[in-house]
Protein backbone atom coordinates (compact mmCIF):
# COMPACT_ATOMS: atom_id res chain seq x y z
CA UNK A 1 0.00 0.00 0.00
CA UNK A 2 1.24 3.36 -1.00
CA UNK A 3 0.32 7.11 0.52
CA UNK A 4 -0.71 9.37 -2.50
CA UNK A 5 -0.70 13.01 -1.59
CA UNK A 6 -3.03 15.53 -4.49
CA UNK A 7 -2.37 18.74 -3.77
CA UNK A 8 -4.34 21.80 -5.66
CA UNK A 9 -3.34 25.24 -5.81
CA UNK A 10 -5.34 28.61 -5.56
CA UNK A 11 -8.66 28.95 -6.74
CA UNK A 12 -9.02 25.25 -7.41
CA UNK A 13 -11.83 25.60 -4.52
CA UNK A 14 -13.45 27.13 -6.63
CA UNK A 15 -13.97 24.26 -9.24
CA UNK A 16 -17.61 23.53 -10.16
CA UNK A 17 -18.57 27.62 -10.82
CA UNK A 18 -14.88 29.21 -11.74
CA UNK A 19 -15.16 30.20 -15.40
CA UNK A 20 -16.85 26.81 -16.10
CA UNK A 21 -16.23 26.78 -20.12
CA UNK A 22 -12.70 26.54 -19.02
CA UNK A 23 -12.45 24.63 -16.04
CA UNK A 24 -15.62 22.29 -15.96
CA UNK A 25 -18.56 21.93 -13.80
CA UNK A 26 -17.05 19.07 -12.01
CA UNK A 27 -16.35 20.13 -8.07
CA UNK A 28 -12.77 20.07 -6.04
CA UNK A 29 -14.89 17.50 -3.70
CA UNK A 30 -16.56 15.37 -6.42
CA UNK A 31 -12.54 15.12 -8.08
CA UNK A 32 -10.90 14.69 -4.19
CA UNK A 33 -13.96 11.61 -3.80
CA UNK A 34 -13.59 9.98 -7.09
CA UNK A 35 -9.64 10.03 -6.87
CA UNK A 36 -9.73 8.53 -2.97
CA UNK A 37 -12.13 5.54 -3.85
CA UNK A 38 -10.09 4.81 -7.01
CA UNK A 39 -6.87 4.79 -4.81
CA UNK A 40 -8.31 2.49 -2.57
CA UNK A 41 -9.89 -0.07 -5.16
CA UNK A 42 -6.16 -0.13 -5.98
CA UNK A 43 -5.30 -0.93 -2.62
CA UNK A 44 -4.01 2.62 -1.73
CA UNK A 45 -3.98 5.55 0.89
CA UNK A 46 -5.29 9.12 -0.95
CA UNK A 47 -5.17 12.31 0.54
CA UNK A 48 -6.06 16.13 -1.04
CA UNK A 49 -4.78 19.12 0.02
CA UNK A 50 -5.85 22.57 -1.61
CA UNK A 51 -4.15 25.93 -0.84
CA UNK A 52 -4.68 29.57 -1.51
CA UNK A 53 -1.33 30.07 0.46
CA UNK A 54 2.11 29.44 -1.15
CA UNK A 55 4.02 29.09 2.05
CA UNK A 56 0.66 25.94 3.44
CA UNK A 57 2.00 24.01 0.11
CA UNK A 58 5.46 24.33 0.64
CA UNK A 59 4.89 23.05 4.39
CA UNK A 60 2.51 20.24 3.34
CA UNK A 61 5.41 19.25 0.98
CA UNK A 62 8.12 19.36 3.65
CA UNK A 63 5.54 17.33 5.74
CA UNK A 64 5.01 14.79 3.19
CA UNK A 65 9.09 13.75 2.93
CA UNK A 66 9.84 10.15 3.86
CA UNK A 67 5.52 9.68 4.36
CA UNK A 68 4.36 10.12 0.80
CA UNK A 69 5.12 7.95 -2.09
CA UNK A 70 4.20 9.40 -5.06
CA UNK A 71 2.24 13.68 -5.64
CA UNK A 72 -0.23 14.53 -7.61
CA UNK A 73 -0.12 18.27 -8.21
CA UNK A 74 -1.96 21.12 -10.03
CA UNK A 75 0.01 24.10 -8.69
CA UNK A 76 -2.45 26.72 -10.45
CA UNK A 77 -1.37 29.88 -10.68
CA UNK A 78 1.93 29.07 -9.01
CA UNK A 79 2.43 26.83 -11.82
CA UNK A 80 3.96 29.88 -13.52
CA UNK A 81 5.97 31.87 -10.54
CA UNK A 82 6.34 29.85 -7.96
CA UNK A 83 10.33 29.04 -7.60
CA UNK A 84 9.24 27.96 -3.60
CA UNK A 85 7.46 25.71 -4.26
CA UNK A 86 9.29 23.80 -7.49
CA UNK A 87 12.27 23.83 -4.51
CA UNK A 88 10.24 21.82 -2.18
CA UNK A 89 9.45 19.31 -4.87
CA UNK A 90 12.85 19.14 -5.51
CA UNK A 91 13.95 18.58 -2.03
CA UNK A 92 11.61 15.99 -0.77
CA UNK A 93 12.50 13.83 -4.28
CA UNK A 94 9.07 12.44 -4.17
CA UNK A 95 7.84 11.62 -7.50
CA UNK A 96 5.36 13.62 -9.18
CA UNK A 97 2.58 14.15 -11.40
CA UNK A 98 1.90 18.06 -12.90
CA UNK A 99 -1.39 18.32 -14.23
CA UNK A 100 -3.68 21.70 -15.52
CA UNK A 101 -7.72 21.13 -15.97
CA UNK A 102 -7.18 23.27 -19.17
CA UNK A 103 -4.93 23.58 -22.21
CA UNK A 104 -2.34 26.05 -20.98
CA UNK A 105 -0.29 26.03 -24.61
CA UNK A 106 -3.92 27.41 -26.07
CA UNK A 107 -3.72 30.04 -23.56
CA UNK A 108 -1.93 33.30 -22.83
CA UNK A 109 1.52 33.08 -23.12
CA UNK A 110 2.11 33.86 -19.42
CA UNK A 111 0.86 30.45 -18.73
CA UNK A 112 3.11 28.41 -21.16
CA UNK A 113 5.93 28.66 -18.81
CA UNK A 114 5.88 25.97 -15.97
CA UNK A 115 8.87 26.00 -13.18
CA UNK A 116 7.49 22.23 -12.37
CA UNK A 117 7.74 20.68 -15.55
CA UNK A 118 11.24 19.91 -16.01
CA UNK A 119 10.99 17.95 -12.89
CA UNK A 120 8.34 16.08 -13.11
CA UNK A 121 8.04 12.59 -14.17
CA UNK A 122 4.67 13.55 -16.67
CA UNK A 123 2.54 16.11 -17.58
CA UNK A 124 -1.28 16.23 -18.22
CA UNK A 125 -3.05 19.08 -19.64
CA UNK A 126 -6.33 19.99 -21.22
CA UNK A 127 -8.04 16.75 -20.16
CA UNK A 128 -10.41 18.86 -18.26
CA UNK A 129 -10.52 17.21 -14.61
CA UNK A 130 -10.62 13.63 -16.08
CA UNK A 131 -6.81 14.51 -15.98
CA UNK A 132 -6.62 13.81 -12.46
CA UNK A 133 -7.96 10.47 -13.06
CA UNK A 134 -5.53 9.35 -15.81
CA UNK A 135 -2.69 10.95 -13.80
CA UNK A 136 -3.57 8.72 -11.05
CA UNK A 137 -3.65 5.58 -13.08
CA UNK A 138 -0.03 6.66 -14.07
CA UNK A 139 0.99 7.03 -10.63
CA UNK A 140 -0.49 3.39 -9.95
CA UNK A 141 1.30 1.82 -12.66
CA UNK A 142 4.34 3.89 -11.75
CA UNK A 143 4.36 2.73 -7.93
CA UNK A 144 3.72 -0.93 -9.07
CA UNK A 145 7.12 -0.89 -10.72
C1 LIG B 1 -4.55 25.62 -14.24
C2 LIG B 1 -3.94 26.55 -15.29
C3 LIG B 1 -3.27 27.76 -14.65
O1 LIG B 1 -2.71 28.60 -15.63
C4 LIG B 1 -4.28 28.56 -13.85
O2 LIG B 1 -3.64 29.62 -13.17
C5 LIG B 1 -5.07 27.72 -12.90
C6 LIG B 1 -5.49 26.38 -13.30
C7 LIG B 1 -5.36 24.47 -14.86
O3 LIG B 1 -5.67 23.53 -14.14
O4 LIG B 1 -5.70 24.51 -16.06
O5 LIG B 1 -5.48 28.19 -11.85
O6 LIG B 1 -3.49 25.05 -13.48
Amino acid sequence: MANILVLHGPNLNLLGTREPDVYGAVTLEQINESLASAAKAAGHSLTSFQSNAEHELVDKIQAAQNKVDYILINPAAFTHTSVAIRDAMSAVAIPFVEIHISNVHQREEFRHLSYFSGIAEAVLCGFGPKGYEYALDFAIDQLAK
